[in-house]
């Protein structure tokens, strides 16, 4: 597997590209299965875990073509996949490819709607928590849609056609709202969704999910209206820019000191994080090609911070964020309220030189003078960015083991990192 080898110390100067969402771009793909119509995505991003679902979704029969560069276009704007689900030969999802990724689970919407039936392994993806599938369940049972969970697999069945239904989630679930949203589009009648999640990937995917011809209103706001449709026909959508990637970025920014133009980054997708390195003494400027982070001389100062769904500080920049208060001048508090468990980065971020308690959900981090390079093991997706950010500012020599995960969600770290000045390189496996 391969491993990143970073020497810290290097202030980050220059432009990165932010690429389209990866958590926009797993819905969109998946909604393709809704119609018979050729999807085309464009600005999807190079990662891991679209590969791994180019692979379910070519289990079920969908042919995904990826177009090749024109000469003269830009290689870092996204790749454009056309995505075909014209015959879909079979409903059934297998734990081999589902354990890998979490969000694949979600497949079983678009088959139950479209096909009437879907037999979908119960979801594995990252260690963080428990993370259950019942709301995602429930919310189908109110669209009328039989569930049976049989040797690790949820088997869906509604041979009639789903019906329009009210849907109110005990609790935020990004996963439930797209679960909804992508089976009431193809519903008998009109589905109300109170309590929905509010990330903008779910605006993304309800933009493309009308120009597919649905009617879907509200989206991006907690009460959602869907007036299901017969059919969906074929579309052309841009996936918008991640805005956790350009978070991630900014916080390397604040890091290691420097001054980086975040390209395409839209600030509005992330306020609540700007505003928190704002506070932390980074100056976050908006300007009509992306957001500018800067930090020069002045220290970090800490923060006090809880994680919320969107519109607040999100879950996956948590880690991030405590690998940059390590370094802060005092002492910050961050409290993680969506997922349990997921401090997996703590141990680590101790081993190069970090003083984090923790107590429940919250992590107490007394920030200290410089950070110590040392081998580290990437856990999960979001952890293991935190590690490069906390390599960037340590002394020596930082190992990132394990960047499997790492590849599942950020988009050549290593190259856009290092063509701002950072000591990266990826070592072969
Ligand atoms: C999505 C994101 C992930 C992000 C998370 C929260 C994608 C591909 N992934 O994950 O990066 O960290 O939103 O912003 O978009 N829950 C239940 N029952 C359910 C479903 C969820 O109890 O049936 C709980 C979860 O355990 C968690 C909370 O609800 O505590 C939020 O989870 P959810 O928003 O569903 O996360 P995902 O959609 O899996």
């Amino acid at each position: 597997m391969d491993r990143i080898r970073i020497i810290g110390g290097h202030r980050l100067n220059g432009t990165i590209q932010i690429s389209g969402a990866k958590n926009a771009t797993l819905p969109l793909m998946i909604a393709s299965l809704l119609s018979e119509d050729t999807l085309i995505l464009d600005n999807v991003p190079q990662l891991a875990d679209v590969v791994l679902l180019q692979r379910i979704l070519g289990n079920h029969g969908v042919d995904v073509m990826i177009a090749g560069k024109r000469a003269g276009e830009d290689a870092n704007n996204g790749r454009t996949l056309h995505i075909s689900a014209k015959h879909i030969v079979d409903t059934t999802a297998p734990y081999e490819l589902v354990s890998k990724m979490r969000a694949s689970f979600w497949v079983i919407a678009p088959l139950v709607a479209r096909m009437g039936e879907a037999k979908v392994s119960m979801p594995g993806g990252c260690a963080i928590g428990t993370r259950p599938v019942d709301l995602l369940i429930m919310a189908l049972e109110k669209l009328g849609t039989e569930i049976e969970v049989e040797g690790g697999y949820v088997i869906a069945r509604a041979p009639k056609g789903l019906c329009g239904a009210e849907i109110n989630f005990p609790k935020v679930t990004v996963g439930g709202t797209h679960t909804a949203i992508m089976a009431a589009s193809l519903a008998h009648g009109t589905t109300v969704i109170e309590n929905a999640a509010r990330e903008p990937e779910i605006g993304d995917v309800a933009d493309c999910l009308n120009k597919m011809g649905a009617k879907i209103s509200g989206a991006g706001t907690s009460r959602i209206v869907i007036e299901g449709v017969p059919k969906l026909h074929g579309a052309r959508h841009t996936v918008l820019p991640d805005r956790i990637e350009t978070g991630t970025y900014a916080m390397a920014v604040a890091m290691t000191g420097g001054d980086v133009l975040l390209q395409n980054a839209r600030p509005e997708l992330l306020q609540a994080a700007l505003d928190v390195l704002g506070q932390a003494g980074a100056t976050v400027t908006p300007t009509n090609e992306g957001v500018r982070v800067a930090r020069n001389g002045a220290g970090l100062m800490p923060v006090e911070v809880t994680t919320a769904p969107f519109p607040g500080f999100p879950t996956d920049l948590q880690a991030q964020l405590m690998a940059l208060m390590t370094r802060a001048h005092g002492t910050s508090h961050i409290t993680e309220t969506i997922f349990e468990n997921r401090f997996m980065h703590v141990q680590e971020l101790v081993r190069l030189g970090a003083h984090i308690h923790l107590d429940g959900e919250t992590a107490t981090i007394d920030g200290v003078p410089c950070l110590k390079g040392a081998p580290v093991m990437a856990t999960d997706l979001r952890a293991s960015v935190s590690l490069v950010i906390a390599g960037l500012a340590a002394e020596g020599e930082t190992m990132v083991n394990r960047v499997y995960h790492l590849d599942r969600g950020f988009e050549r770290v290593e190259e856009k990192l290092a063509r701002c000045g950072a000591a990266i390189e990826r070592l072969g496996g």
